[in-house]
C-alpha cells in the first residue's frame, strides 16, 4: 500500500531538506569567516579599539594606548583625514602621517627621497616593529614603532589594502 510508505518518504526529504540546509549553512559561515574577521580585526586595531603596543623610537617605556593609535596620524582609505585638533595637543603637523590606503602600499613610489618601493605584509609588518621601509630607510620618529603579533600584522594588511569602496 502507498499509504503506508508514504510516511517514510516524506521522513526521507525532509532529512534530505535539512541536511542541504545544514551544508548551505555551513559553506556560508566558512566563506564570511575566510574574509570579514581580518579585515575588520584590521580596523579595530587601527582605530584603537583593540589595544595596540608601542613605544617611541629609543625609549624603553611603553606609549599610553591613546598616544598608539593609528587613526590619530593617518586616515585609512576614503576616511576623513585625521583632524589637527582630535586630542594631539602637543603634535606638530608634521607628526601626521599620509592617508593609507591600496594605492599608496601597493604601488612603487619615491618614499622619504629613497628609491622607488612598495609594501607586502612582510615589509609592512617590518615596517610597524622596526620602522625600517621597504627601501631600508628609517621613517621619522614620531612614527611609533609597535610590538605586533603575525595575526594583527595580517589583520592591519588586510584592513589598509581592501579594494576602495
Ligand atoms: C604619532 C603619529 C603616528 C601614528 C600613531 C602612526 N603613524 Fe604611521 N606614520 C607617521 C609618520 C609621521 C610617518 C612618516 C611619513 C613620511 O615619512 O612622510 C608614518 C608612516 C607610515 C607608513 C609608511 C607609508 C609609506 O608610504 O611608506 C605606514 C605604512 C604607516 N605609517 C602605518 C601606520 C600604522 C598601521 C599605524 C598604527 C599601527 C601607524 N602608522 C601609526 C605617523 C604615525
Amino acid at each position: 500500500m502507498s499509504i503506508a510508505s508514504d510516511p517514510r518518504r516524506t521522513a526521507l526529504a525532509r532529512a534530505c531538506w535539512l541536511a542541504g540546509l545544514l551544508a548551505g549553512l555551513l559553506a556560508s559561515a566558512a566563506g564570511a569567516a575566510a574574509q570579514a574577521p581580518d579585515a575588520e580585526r584590521g580596523r579595530r586595531l587601527f582605530h584603537g579599539e583593540l589595544p595596540l603596543t608601542a613605544k617611541i623610537a629609543g625609549h624603553t617605556s611603553a606609549l599610553p594606548a591613546q598616544a598608539s593609535r593609528c587613526v590619530n596620524c593617518h586616515a585609512a582609505g576614503s576616511a576623513p583625514p585625521p583632524s589637527p585638533s582630535a586630542g594631539a595637543s602637543s603634535a606638530s603637523t608634521s607628526s601626521f602621517g599620509p592617508a593609507l590606503d591600496a594605492r599608496l602600499l601597493l604601488q612603487d613610489a619615491r618614499r622619504r627621497g629613497g628609491p622607488p618601493s612598495r609594501y607586502d605584509e612582510a615589509a609592512l609588518c617590518k615596517l610597524l616593529t622596526t620602522g625600517i621601509d621597504p627601501a631600508y630607510i628609517i621613517i621619522p620618529a614620531s612614527m611609533p614603532r609597535y610590538e605586533l603579533s603575525p595575526a594583527d600584522c595580517k589583520a592591519l594588511w588586510i584592513f589598509l589594502t581592501r579594494p576602495a569602496r
